[in-house]
């Protein structure tokens, strides 16, 4: 099994990796060598941590990082690969004429998914030749320590596709779900909003604090982080552009954006990164 990877950024250097760890070789392009360099030192840092907890032997990170063949020239990276993973920006243009360049230089009966969280497979399969061998397959951030996969079908998406990216995912010592249609936010994405849209209404209508709001989530659902903590940690212009992204689609007011969330963004306060969102760091 040989796989390629499209895109070094934060997805892209991980899903290449967590593949490698579990002894698939691994081409990785990206069309810009920094990045290489970035994700090569950004993935030998994480798997030096494992080493110094003792929870990897110094011979296996080695190897795994030895495994992940960064390159430049795309033709050479897809050249002999099974299986192509595209993680490049969150542009429909720019995916669309990847796809459209792999259904030509990738092998015939090579799968080509796409990790993108907002863009479904139909949209970029019909830049190629091959819909049935197109699927999404999601994965999460950090793809290092997230052991979910989504797999979501076009509606050309064979089953031998959908087969193939089960196989994939469990090789890469991940668990997978199947998505049987299409839909937008997937199952994660999608559950996730719904809870934090109600956490920004009881915020709006002034029933609690989001302090406490968080609170109730945190002991009382469980969740790790309750929605406002959650939001400063991935930035809330993600979270604010996600909400924007389903009003837009959808033009469902369930979706519309909070006020509250909407001014933070203005301001600037976008969480951990900026120092400041709902909480300060
Ligand atoms: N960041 C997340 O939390 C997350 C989670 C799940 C899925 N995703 C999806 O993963 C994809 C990548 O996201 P990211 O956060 O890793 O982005 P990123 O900005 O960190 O990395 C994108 C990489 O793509 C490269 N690139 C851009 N155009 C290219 C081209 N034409 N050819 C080759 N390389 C090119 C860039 O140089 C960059 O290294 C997106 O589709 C996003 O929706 C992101």
């Amino acid at each position: 099994m040989k796989l390629a990877v499209v895109g070094a950024g934060s997805m892209g250097a991980q899903i290449a990796q967590q593949a490698a760890l579990n002894g698939i070789d691994v081409a990785l392009h990206d069309e810009d060598e920094a990045q290489l360099r970035k994700a090569v030192d950004s993935n030998r840092g994480h798997l030096s941590r494992r080493v110094e907890k003792g929870r990897l032997a110094p011979g296996d990170a080695e190897t795994a990082i030895s495994r992940v063949h960064v390159m430049t020239d795309l033709s050479q990276a897809v050249a002999d690969a099974d299986f192509v993973i595209e993680a490049v920006f969150e542009d429909v243009d720019v995916k669309r004429a990847i796809f459209a360049e792999l259904d030509h230089i990738a092998a015939p009966a090579a799968v080509l998914a796409s990790n993108s969280s907002t863009i479904g497979i139909s949209q970029l399969a019909s830049a190629t030749t091959r819909p049935a061998r197109c699927v999404n397959m999601h994965f999460f951030y950090p793809v290092l320590v997230m052991d979910l996969v989504e797999i979501v079908r076009g509606p050309h998406t064979s089953d031998e596709t959908v087969e193939a990216a089960l196989k994939l995912a469990r090789a890469m010592g991940r668990t997978a779900v199947v998505l049987n249609k299409e839909i937008d936010g997937f199952i994660v994405n999608r559950i996730l909003h719904a809870a934090t849209q109600e956490a920004y209404r009881l915020l709006d209508a002034g029933v609690a604090t989001f302090e406490d709001i968080d609170t109730a989530v945190e002991k009382g659902l469980n969740w790790p982080m309750g929605p406002f903590r959650l939001g400063d940690f991935s930035g809330l212009d993600v979270t604010y552009n996600a909400r924007l992204h389903m009003f837009r689609v959808t033009g469902d007011e369930r979706y519309r954006p909070s006020p509250l969330l909407e001014a933070k963004v203005k301001a600037g306060k976008l969480g951990r990164k900026t120092g400041e969102g709902w909480y300060r760091y």
